[in-house]
């Protein structure tokens, strides 16, 4: 047997019952790196899917299912500075349970992207880090950890309730987005935006910052940077700037691309 196989072997019978430990204590590191549990803070990444597809390259590659119509996860993703673990397999058959909740509150804006391949590369990328937590500790805790915490924070009721309403056409001072945000979240949240071909500064994401016990807080990190770009397709992401208005687009299922063209 290689050392690769070994170390999957190994950790997948470590999983196989259940015994994380292992796992937390550097078996699975050979495929990993040692910096993946000692995270202290994770971000639960919102996105808008009217604004989405705004920044990617790729002019014809988004499509938003019909039945979208509100914030959905991007992510919930512990704050690092490694990689996290590809030994730590999952399945389809792991999120039967909560799937239709997912595929309303996760689904991809990639055509012809399963969504389960969307769930995969996060569980990947960021869920194998935060199953060294005992609560998220497995494919359908991690899930269900995101989506009960996706139904916390409601902001779409919240932005709907304090006439925060999309439009191509009126836009909002970044304080007004805070002044609803900020009794529902404190300060312990970013605000991302794309630029759209007309120059609006659009409302992408909502990054909301919580501990590892799933509270909110924690202040932000020096290694934050590095996974702070919106790594999707190369999109522009950026924070909303302080110094313009903020456009809360609609999301327009014909054009994703250029919502308000
Ligand atoms: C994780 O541990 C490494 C090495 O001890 C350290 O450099 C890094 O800052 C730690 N990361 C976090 C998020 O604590
Ligand atoms: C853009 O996305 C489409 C799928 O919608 C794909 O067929 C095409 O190859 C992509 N183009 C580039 C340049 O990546
Ligand atoms: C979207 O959010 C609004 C406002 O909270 C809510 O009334 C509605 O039921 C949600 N729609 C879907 C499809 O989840
Ligand atoms: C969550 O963790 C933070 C930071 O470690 C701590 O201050 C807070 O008391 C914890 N909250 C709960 C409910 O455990
Ligand atoms: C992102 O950009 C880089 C360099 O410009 C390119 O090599 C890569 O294929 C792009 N990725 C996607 C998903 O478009
Ligand atoms: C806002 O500030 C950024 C740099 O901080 C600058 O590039 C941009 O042009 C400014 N926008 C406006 C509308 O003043």
């Amino acid at each position: 047997m290689s050392y690769d196989k070994h170390i999957l072997w190994a950790c997948t019978a470590a999983l196989l019952t259940g015994w994380v430990l292992t796992y937390d204590n550097g078996l699975c590191s050979g495929a990993v790196t040692r910096h993946s549990c000692n995270w202290t803070c994770m971000h639960l990444t919102l996105q808008w899917p009217g604004s989405f597809c705004i920044g990617i390259n790729n002019k014809t590659i988004c499509k938003i299912p019909q039945t979208v119509q509100n914030w959905t996860i991007h992510g919930l993703w512990p704050v690092r500075t490694g990689h996290c673990c590809d030994c730590w397999p999952i399945y389809h058959s792991h999120l039967q349970e909560i799937e239709p909740e997912l595929t309303q509150l996760w689904p991809s804006l990639i055509k012809g992207k399963h969504f389960f391949y969307f769930w995969r590369d996060e569980w990947i990328k960021h869920g194998t880090c935060a199953g060294c937590e005992e609560s998220m500790g497995s494919p359908l805790l991690y899930f269900q950890v995101a989506v009960k915490l996706r139904k916390l924070f409601d902001i779409d009721n919240i932005l709907e309730s304090s006439g925060i309403k999309t439009s191509c056409d009126v836009s909002y001072k970044h304080d007004d987005i805070r002044g609803v945000l900020t009794p529902l979240l404190g300060q312990n949240y970013d605000l991302q935006c794309v630029t759209d071909s007309e120059g609006r500064e659009a409302w992408i994401q909502l990054k909301v910052h919580l501990f590892r016990n799933q509270t909110l807080g924690c202040p932000k990190q020096e290694q934050e940077q590095k996974f702070d770009r919106l790594s999707w397709f190369n999109s522009t992401g950026h924070p909303c700037p302080k110094n313009t208005t903020i456009f809360y687009v609609p999301i327009n299922y014909e054009n994703p691309h250029e919502p308000c063209n």
